[in-house]
């Protein structure tokens, strides 16, 4: 496995690389979920490029980049077992250099849930992935249900931009306990923890009863959800939420109607 900070190595490395190349972007803190995406990506391509960037631009809040877990030796080690072939680990000054001014803003896709909730986000996400993109040139490009509305505003950005890949969807991957994975789930203290199950398992409930919406925010109770909404993501909908368990903000979401691929 190679690993490459620069974007003149990661050129140089995807010339080098033959077959269909399959990308996992990431912002490390790897987890079961991180692992499923590279998995898919392993076994429908000839080649696997991860991305390891905790992208400044996406995040609203400084105290949350901040504490974002890092913990590259731990990321890199699970990459290599996982097959990956090429890692990209830029610093933040490689990719917004002094001066950096091109931004890419996906705009429907964005409004809403956590748009509303993270003003900039999706702009931060749809710059850094249209970049990782033409670094990259996947031929199929690995994202995860958990994060739904990200799925939507990426797959906008390649339907309007007409970039020649495929976006994957993998499911969600839970602890056995119904909690989605989530490498802000460290921050959680024990009891944090605990309270944090109500919102799978409201999310649960929503999508069996006839108001999902209602249902979802009624098993919420005193929980104050950020939002619970249901979003087209044209080939499926989903029921999504988002709730805040002390410092930690967690969203989860569950299949209503077809299929996320
Ligand atoms: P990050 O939160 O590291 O997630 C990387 C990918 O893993 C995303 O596509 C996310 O949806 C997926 N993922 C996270 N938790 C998951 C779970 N429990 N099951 C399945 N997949 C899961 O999302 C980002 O990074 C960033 O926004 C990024 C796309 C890298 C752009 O900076």
């Amino acid at each position: 496995m190679k690993v490459v900070r620069t974007i003149g190595e990661l050129q140089r490395a995807r010339e080098a690389l033959a077959g269909a190349v399959g990308l996992v972007p990431t912002m490390g803190a790897l987890h079961a979920g991180h692992l499923a995406l590279l998995a898919a990506a392993r076994r429908e391509n000839d080649a696997v490029v991860m991305s390891l960037f905790v992208n400044p631009a996406q995040f609203d809040d400084p105290a949350d980049l901040a504490a974002y877990p890092r913990d590259e030796e731990r990321d890199l080690r699970l990459a290599e077992e996982a097959g990956v072939d090429l890692v990209f680990a830029p610093s933040a000054g490689e990719l917004y250099p002094p001066g950096y001014e091109t931004w890419l803003e996906v705009t429907e896709a964005s409004c809403g849930l956590e748009g509303a909730v993270r003003p900039g986000h999706f702009r931060g996400v749809a710059t850094v992935c249209l970049r990782l993109f033409l670094l990259t040139r996947p031929q199929r490009a690995y994202f995860g249900q958990k994060d739904a509305q990200q799925v939507a505003v990426v797959r906008a950005l390649v339907r309007d931009l007409a970039l020649p890949l495929e976006i994957r969807v993998v499911p969600t991957v839970r602890d056995a306990d119904g909690l989605a994975l989530s490498s802000r789930n460290v921050r959680l203290s024990p009891d944090e923890r605990r309270r944090a199950l109500a919102l799978p398992k409201a999310l649960e409930a929503g999508a069996r009863a006839p108001d999902p919406v209602a249902a979802t925010r009624a098993a919420l109770d005193g929980l104050a959800p950020d939002y619970v909404e249901v979003l087209d993501l044209g080939d499926a909908t989903v029921l999504a939420a988002a709730i805040r368990i002390g410092a930690t903000r967690l969203i989860d979401n569950v299949l209503l109607e077809g299929d996320l691929r």
